[in-house]
């Protein structure tokens, strides 16, 4: 029999609007924290593994009519149930960190805050397709929308993907949404300040981690 790992691993989300850094800084924190020694998995949503990568597609691809809210919701909740099944839960109990590009409060904010969905109705699909599982903590970036937009430009060209794509106002909404979640629970979330240099990020984001 393998023994358990002596601590389990931790589960940690990157999470905000377009444009705020998160690619940046996960790829910063995961150098930081196998710098120290430790197993690191990073990871994204929605994807991450090859049937969430599949659902990605259909999801973001601009061909098409797309898809209404539910449909999406749905969408997102299928892929987050086959990462958390195959990829997350399975490196978390191995003792690893995880640390994703993303997780359920994308769909909160975007389904829920942006497309009008109901909140509860998410977690509901959350529940029954990961159990409900929750990151350990949830580093919330928050930055300036023209600073955003110019990370963008630099970043897609102005070729935005099909959600990316969305109204001012829809984004506006999906912003005040991550920040009702984030104030709502202080235990879960790490508010951060993403403007500034990449460095001066990824130190507020160390120190958001310290106490894990
Ligand atoms: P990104 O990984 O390049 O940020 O693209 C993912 C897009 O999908 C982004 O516009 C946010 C959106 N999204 C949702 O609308 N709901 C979700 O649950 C997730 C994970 C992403």
């Amino acid at each position: 029999m393998i023994a358990p790992p002596a601590q389990p691993g931790r589960f940690i989300a990157l999470e905000g609007g377009e444009g705020v850094g998160k690619s940046t800084q996960l790829k910063m924190l995961s150098a930081a924290l196998r710098a120290r020694g430790m197993a690191v998995v990073t990871t994204r949503e929605p994807g991450g593994t090859p049937g969430a990568e599949q659902i990605r597609a259909m999801l973001l691809d601009t061909a098409g009519d797309g898809w209404g809210p539910r449909a999406e919701a749905l969408l997102f909740a299928a892929a987050r149930a086959d990462h958390v099944d195959r990829l997350i839960r399975p490196a978390l109990l191995r003792g690893e960190w995880v640390l994703t590009d993303r997780f359920l409060d994308s769909s909160r904010a975007y389904q829920g805050g942006g497309s009008g969905l109901d909140d509860g109705d998410i977690l509901a699909l959350h529940a029954i397709g990961s159990a409900g599982l929750l990151p350990d903590r949830t580093v919330l970036l928050e930055c300036d929308p023209a600073q955003a937009a110019a990370r963008l430009a630099l970043r897609d060209h102005g070729q935005n993907d099909r959600i990316g794509g969305r109204d001012t106002a829809y984004h506006a909404r999906v912003a005040a949404a991550f920040r009702r979640f984030a104030n709502a629970d202080p235990q879960r979330f790490a508010i951060i300040d993403a403007g500034g240099t990449p460095d001066a990020v990824h130190a507020r984001v160390l120190s958001a981690l310290a106490d894990l």
